[in-house]
């Protein structure tokens, strides 16, 4: 992908800066990276890497030494895997060198800070390194959300300020969003595309919006999960496999917010919410709580999950709860069909499995089984059969994934036996109320929509939207590639069922959405999202 803006600021770039604007990434001989956080360590690791100098500065030598650990401890893997030598590993820790103080920075050409997202803190970072740097130095943030601009302007060279935005794990993620000013340096952020494609990253240049691309459109999902989460609408083990068996997305919301940070997933909502308003940024209450607990993921040992071993380093314990039972398999089930094609197959897995099928609903069986679509409710046709504590809805989401739904007169025993059935199946099986969506769809669906608000309101591209979450966030597909496989149409009917459930304006389907789907279009074809392709929906 060749680097272009997502947008520009709509005026001309400053013109001061033929050093500055001229900059090549070869120029770049030594950097400072201020905070040796998980970011700040990542990115330490990626300057050295590429065999550039590093001054990792961070004043509390506790946090010193924990982030010169992280650093070491991720080459160590690198080494484990086969992937570096020793000699190398040696090689590009010998490139960092470690510093409890700012005149450390005095030489660098670019500083790069990573401290925590409180302006507060990033103000007395940049006066120092406005104090120490040489005038040529570039400075830049690695702020999430906050405004760079704001960052900036507190400086006393306001156009030698950009963003440079990694993604968690830095030395893994391929995204760096190159930022931007009003007053930033004409020719400035190309050159920092430059150095960030010397890196081996693929730079994408973005205006300085809250939250830039990608984590405006990823925060309010993960948000909406640990939502999902503190309702005991699902457990926390079926939301993420949900998203990973149903989605294919490489994890789950909440196993995210762990390696993210819960500290700094609220920061990030909290501008969102400022900014953006609605119930999706809005920061989940039980966020609020394990943050206030100390509880702010992988690098304090415990999150939404729990860890053991050093921060950065963490693996998780394996402990897994409240998942759901599941039951012996039923060896007769009742089953009953919406007429749709995929009814017929699950009729024929389980006969194929050994499982006794009858489509009558008075004769004797273990489980009655009811074909569900996720726009519609189970429980009338559950009352309607008569057995309803024997009755759950099967619902599957692509080749691996089965969503059992219960109702709110299913039995316990029913729908661990239905998560038996899945079993037997070869599926993986996820627990889901009889709600609009039900588990993945409710995950997916008002994303989905996201996604569509920021291209229909002119914040970006497709394309800018799925390579942010393709090259930040790992997605095998992005959001438009997601939309056009599980078809505009059923996306729209699923955002229109949870509207109408929860009233909530974030759910009402996108008017660009509901146009691609009048019209056949799909998104993913061509970057103004009209490709006359004809959608998969149905
Ligand atoms: N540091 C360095 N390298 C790491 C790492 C870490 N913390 N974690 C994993 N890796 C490397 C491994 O060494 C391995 O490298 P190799 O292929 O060269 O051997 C590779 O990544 C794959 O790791 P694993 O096999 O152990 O694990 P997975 O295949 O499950 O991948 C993952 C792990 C790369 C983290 C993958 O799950 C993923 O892509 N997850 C999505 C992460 C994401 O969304 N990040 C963006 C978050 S948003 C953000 O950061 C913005 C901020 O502002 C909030």
């Amino acid at each position: 992908m060749s680097p272009r803006g997502y947008g520009t600021n709509g005026l001309p770039p400053a013109s001061r800066c033929g050093l500055l604007g001229n900059v090549a990434a070869m120029e770049i001989r030594e950097v400072a990276v201020v905070g040796l956080g998980t970011m700040g360590a990542g990115i330490a690791e990626v300057f050295a890497r590429a065999g550039i100098g590093v001054v990792a500065i961070e004043t509390d030598p506790g946090a010193l030494a924990r982030g010169m650990g992280m650093l070491e401890a991720s080459l160590t893997r690198a080494v484990s895997r086969g992937k570096l030598s020793e000699a190398d590993k040696d090689a590009i820790l010998g490139r960092v060198r470690p510093a409890a103080g700012f005149s450390a920075a005095a030489t660098v050409d670019l500083a790069i800070e990573a401290v925590p997202e409180r302006m507060e803190i990033k103000r007395q970072v940049f006066a120092e390194l406005d104090r120490v740097c040489s005038p040529e130095a570039i400075l830049a943030t690695n702020t999430s959300s906050l405004s760079v601009t704001s960052i900036a302007c507190e400086t006393r060279d306001p156009d030698r300020v950009v963003g440079l935005h990694f993604f968690n794990p830095a030395p893994v993620m391929r995204l760096v969003e190159v930022v931007s000013t009003v007053v930033t340096a004409d020719g400035l952020a190309d050159g920092m595309a430059a150095l960030v494609r010397h890196l081996g990253k693929t730079p994408v240049e973005v205006a300085d919006r809250a939250g830039f691309v990608a984590n405006t459109l990823l925060l309010p999902y993960l948000n909406h999960a640990v939502r999902l989460l503190e309702t005991g609408y699902a457990s926390r083990e079926d939301i993420d496999t949900a998203a990973t068996a149903g989605i294919g997305l490489p994890m789950g919301p909440l196993a995210l917010l762990d390696l993210i940070g819960l500290d700094t997933s609220l920061s990030i909502l909290e501008v969102l919410s400022g900014e953006l308003g609605g119930s999706r940024y809005a920061p989940a209450a039980l966020l609020r709580r394990l943050v206030s607990a100390g509880r702010t993921g992988r690098k304090s040992g415990e999150g939404i999950y729990r860890y053991r071993g050093a921060a950065g380093g963490a693996q998780e314990a394996g402990f897994r709860e409240g998942n759901g039972a599941v039951g012996p398999v039923p060896s007769t089930v009742t089953l009953i069909s919406s007429g749709r094609a995929a009814d017929a197959e699950l009729a024929s897995a389980a006969a194929a499995a050994g499982v006794n099928i009858t489509r009558n609903p008075a004769h004797a069986s273990d489980l009655v089984v009811i074909a569900a679509a996720p726009d519609e409710k189970v429980l009338p046709t559950a009352v309607q059969v008569g057995r309803a504590s024997q009755a759950v809805g099967l619902h599957r989401w692509g080749a691996d994934l089965a969503e059992v739904v219960s109702t709110g007169l299913t039995g316990t025993h029913a729908a661990a036996s239905g998560a038996a059935l899945a079993g037997r199946l070869g599926l993986t099986a996820v627990h889901a109320p009889d709600r609009p969506g039900f588990l993945v769809g409710a995950l997916l669906y008002p994303h989905l929509a996201d996604a569509v608000r920021m291209v229909q309101d002119g914040y970006a591209t497709v394309s800018d939207v799925d390579n942010a979450m393709t090259l930040g966030c790992g997605y095998p597909l992005g959001p438009f590639g997601l939309l056009d496989q599980v078809g505009g149409q059923v996306v729209l009917d699923g955002l229109q069922a949870m509207h109408g459930a929860y009233a909530d304006p974030a759910y009402a389907p996108p008017p660009l959405l509901a146009e691609h789907v009048a019209a056949s279009l799909s998104f993913s074809e061509g970057s103004g999202g009209s490709s006359p392709r004809a959608s998969t929906a149905g």
